[in-house]
């Protein structure tokens, strides 16, 4: 097995099964760190001289180099420290699919988590993602090259994801002769710029990585760094200023154990605070409370629990508790609300579309949600901010964010778990997006549904119908409105009460705002969803008639009805039939490039995969079709 298999190998485990690995360092507190630079600021050697020096290197990794080190030949003493730094900057290069490096280490003192991200803009989201859990970020700066661009954005980033410990490792100092007015002059422009972007304090520390001057040791050759060498330092640093466990009482229900019924526990793993027998709880968000009865682990019961444990808790009373749910402090509840403002770093290759329905996650909570247009962009690089429709790969903004019900979160800069969220595509179940939240909209706190008392019921029995909706589908010109149309007709015979929405027409008023760009039109399909919805709660029959192109956004207005009462209606007709009718002139146009994003054309069809209809135009004239639809409404179908 080659070193590098065997590393693999090694990690493999330690991905696998990191908790076995670590237990063996159990009584050690643990430092989750980030390091933030490219290769020319000295990163790879960095963190090789870290884990070389610390001599605390993960076994496999360390037989893997003593093996290598073998084969190759000694070749002067730094044999194995420089062919570890190899070995880190081949990971690097393969970065690209290697979402974050996690690395291992442990000195007598404490046990290490380095995540290791490429610093180039284009891994923002590498970044994002390693540094969400870290405690602390050691940020280098190549010393004749001082602070730069990438140095202020790695600031920002580390900042933003709320890592409270910045080290400013100024490196190379071998470089610059060890001059003591070139690190005093760094750390000053540093400081300025830190205070600009609401960093009050940061360590700095005069290094070199290659010649291992303050790594492990004070170096001889900086008499004026009074400060501790950079393992000592990340070895002592106070952790958890304000600690977990002196929060509030927060535990999110993972899942609900109810063997017999003398037994209902819930489960999960206590974020924030302490937990013991006889403490109040409320259940969020429902607001019902109850008391601790037991605490009970696999090692029997608990006197008291503290956050990070994995615990199961039974009540005194028999109340609603379900996964998703929060226990909490009874008179110090989180709060429950289902708009936001929040800063959102998008990691996907497409890019957000504003009002697409999402799954948001937060905690073990998942739920849909949406985006609106963006507040704004930030420049990570210079941080100001820019006005923007969308967020693309790797870029961070402020956006409003709605779930379709309320969950319960606490602000990001307050609780990392339970303000921190991702966003998960539907379609794909890839995960899209990581989010903070800031606060809850005051209007979401504010409008409450109101109870209306003449509802859906009354207003259906009145008009003695049940209401649908009759969602049609199709490219521009496969004949949705004229079929539609024909559908109307034949109910309105029958004594039925519909309305019909069309595309052309619904763009002259309501959505006269947008054009056809898919974020406007997942607009478009949201507002038609709503307004359908409405019409339904007045009894109606809808009949829509939009192109309505995504899936994503159908099955939206589908989930948003009440079950059986979305009826979609494929009107499938092929391209080339559809732009030989061109009743509208628009494929020609399109096709001579005078009109963008037309569907079929330049802009995606996603044909139904599970339509309760499909009337295909080739086959049938429009009123066949219309009767066609007409007899499967009321199951007539047998009889002609
Ligand atoms: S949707 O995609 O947002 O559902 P909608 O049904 O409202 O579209 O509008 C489609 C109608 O707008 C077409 O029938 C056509 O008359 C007109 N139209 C104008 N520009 C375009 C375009 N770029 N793509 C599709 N339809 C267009």
């Amino acid at each position: 097995m080659s070193s590098k298999e065997q590393k693999y190998k090694a990690d493999a485990l330690i991905a696998a099964d990191i908790d076995a690995y670590l237990e063996t360092h159990q009584h050690k507190s643990m430092l989750r760190f980030i390091t933030c630079g490219s290769v020319d600021d000295g990163k790879s050697t960095l963190i090789g001289r870290l884990l070389y020096d610390s001599k605390m290197i993960f076994e496999d990794q360390l037989a893997a180099l003593e093996a290598d080190s073998k084969k190759v030949g000694t070749q002067g003493q730094n044999i194995d420290f420089a062919l570890l730094v190899d070995g880190l900057a081949a990971e690097r290069e393969q970065g690209i699919t290697i979402d974050v490096a996690y690395r291992f280490f442990a000195t007598e003192k404490r046990k290490f988590i380095v995540a290791d991200t490429p610093g180039h803009e284009q891994y923002t989201r590498n970044m994002v993602t390693g540094a969400s859990t870290a405690d602390l970020a050691v940020l280098l700066i190549d010393a004749r090259q001082g602070v730069l661009t990438q140095t202020r954005r790695h600031s920002y980033l580390a900042h933003l994801v709320g890592i409270k410990h910045i080290v400013l490792a100024v490196n190379k100092m071998d470089l610059v002769a060890y001059e003591q007015s070139r690190f005093d002059q760094i750390v000053a422009d540093y400081t300025s710029f830190a205070k600009s972007i609401g960093i009050d304090a940061f360590t700095a520390i005069p290094i070199s990585g290659l010649a291992g001057d303050n790594i492990t040791q004070s170096s001889g050759n900086t008499p004026w760094y009074k400060g501790p060498p950079l393992l000592e330092y990340l070895e002592n640093v106070e952790l958890n200023v304000t600690r977990d466990q002196d929060k509030p009482f927060r535990m999110a229900v993972q899942w609900v154990n109810r063997p017999n019924l003398d037994f209902r526990g819930f489960s999960g793993q206590i974020a924030t605070g302490t937990a013991k027998p006889g403490d109040k709880v409320r259940v969020v968000p429902s607001g019902k409370t109850s008391t601790i009865k037991r605490i009970v682990t696999m090692h029997g019961d608990l006197a008291e629990a503290v956050a990070g444990q994995s615990v199961t808790f039974t009540l005194a009373d028999e109340i609603d508790c379900s996964r998703g749910d929060v226990l909490a402090a009874a008179d110090d509840p989180p709060e429950v609300a289902d708009q936001f403002e929040a800063t959102i770093v998008w990691m996907a290759e497409e890019p957000l579309l504003p009002g697409r329905s999402y799954w948001l996650k937060l905690g073990t909570q998942t739920v849909s949600a949406h985006v609106q247009q963006p507040k704004y962009q930030v420049n990570i690089n210079n941080l100001e901010h820019l006005a923007i429709k969308t967020l693309k790969l790797n870029s961070i903004g402020v956006a409003e964010v709605a779930t379709d019900k309320p969950i319960v979160f606490e602000p990001y800069a307050i609780n990392r778990e339970m303000g921190g969220f991702i966003l998960i595509d539907k379609m794909s179940n890839a995960t899209i997006a990581a989010g903070m939240l800031h606060f809850s909209l005051r209007r979401a706190k504010n409008v409450h549904w109101q109870v209306i008392d003449v509802d859906r019921d009354a207003h259906s029995r009145l008009k003695n119908q049940k209401p649908f909706v009759l969602w049609f589908t199709g490219l521009s010109g496969s004949g949705k409105s004229t079929i539609a149309n024909e559908v109307e007709k034949r109910l309105h015979i029958m004594n039925r009460h519909t309305f019909l929405l069309d595309g052309d027409n619904v763009r002259h008023g309501l959505n006269r705002d947008l054009g056809f760009t898919d974020a406007d039109r997942v607009e478009n399909i949201r507002r038609i969803g709503e307004v359908a919805k409405l019409m339904t709660d007045a009894g109606l029959i809808v009949l829509t008639a939009f192109i309505s192109p995504f899936r994503a956004e159908r099955q939206m207005v589908r989930s948003m009805l009440p079950e059986g009462e979305f009826i979609e209606v494929f009107v499938e007709t092929p391209l080339a039939v559809a732009e030989q009718r061109d009743v509208k002139g628009l494929y020609k146009k399109a096709r001579a490039g005078q009109l963008k994003n037309f569907t079929g054309i330049d802009s995606p069809y996603e044909e139904p995969l599970n339509a309760e209809i499909r009337v295909n135009t080739t086959e049938k004239s429009a009123k066949e079709a219309a009767q066609y639809i007409v007899d499967w409404l009321f199951d007539l179908n047998d009889s002609h």
